[in-house]
């Protein structure tokens, strides 16, 4: 495969033995996205932003040749444990041309900070006509943790940061025509998400990168203040249950003269 540059050092630090004790849900509710993207004997597909290479594996079981990349080396080691071609890369810095049939992508475009750069990417990475069906947190999601977070930081006379990006379908559209895709298929929907643990757990999972930002000290009460207030709304019968938005599509690149035209340099936070 053709490289374009090299890839940069991770931003982020995931644990992958944690992930697997916690966050198995993330794959396992993605079977119809890799229905969608239907991969077929003899097909190449770049999953981007792989994790430890469970969504890898199961596309490759299907007969296609998957190359994973991630921007942690802990998830690309696990994810080359499995037997996945794994690279660590980050998604805005994805290093391939006109490489593959279909790029595909679950629950992991939300942690990238520029957008139009990692649309950008999965098209000059895609051969004409190539596929790109993902799903990401949309509009709305996880609204109930964002706005406890968010009490929690302000309540102790901070701001909380942007972690995530939670794309509105218009936004959504607007970045993959401007990276010259045609939009086949484009749905926001609900997918209350059952979790296997404590919320506990999730937070020190997903929402690491706001503990990270107070004192040591004082991360523990700042999980118990987010848990007390989500309480009385998701949790019931002994289950946690949070407001998951997703916001899934397929798109395929343009051909012609307005295929890979320049990304906007905008950064959606
Ligand atoms: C998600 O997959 O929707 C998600 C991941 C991390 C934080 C929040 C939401």
């Amino acid at each position: 495969m053709p490289l374009r540059r090299e890839a940069r050092a991770p931003m982020t630090h995931w644990n992958a033995a944690e992930y697997a004790r916690s966050a198995r849900f993330v794959a396992d509710l993605a079977t119809p996205l890799v229905d969608l993207l239907a991969p077929k004997p003899g097909e190449t597909v770049l999953d981007l932003g792989c994790g430890d290479g469970v969504l890898a594996a199961e596309i490759q079981a299907r007969g296609a040749a998957v190359i994973g990349i991630d921007a942690s080396s802990d998830m690309v080691a696990a994810a080359r444990a499995r037997g996945i071609d794994a690279r660590l890369m980050p998604g805005e810095a994805i290093a391939f041309d006109r490489a593959f049939d279909a790029v595909f992508s679950n629950a992991a475009l939300h942690w990238m900070r520029d957008l139009p750069a990692v649309f950008a990417g999965v098209a000059r990475a895609l051969k004409p006509k190539g596929r790109f069906v993902a799903e990401m947190g949309g509009e709305g999601n996880v609204a109930s943790i964002v706005g406890a977070l968010d009490g929690a930081f302000r309540r102790r006379g901070l701001r909380a940061p942007k972690l995530w990006i939670f794309p509105s379908p218009e936004a959504a559209a607007a970045l993959l025509s401007r990276a010259g895709f045609r939009i086949e298929t484009l749905e926001l929907f609900e997918r209350p998400t059952r979790l296997p643990g404590d919320l506990r757990d999730w937070l020190e999972i997903f929402a690491a990168g706001y503990l990270a930002l107070v004192p040591e000290a004082e991360r523990r009460t700042l999980v118990e203040e987010v848990r007390a207030a989500l309480y009385p709304h998701r949790f019931s019968d002994g289950v946690w249950t949070l407001d998951y938005v997703r916001l899934r599509f397929s798109a395929r690149l343009r051909q012609g003269d307005d295929a890979h035209p320049p990304a906007a340099s905008i950064t959606a936070a």
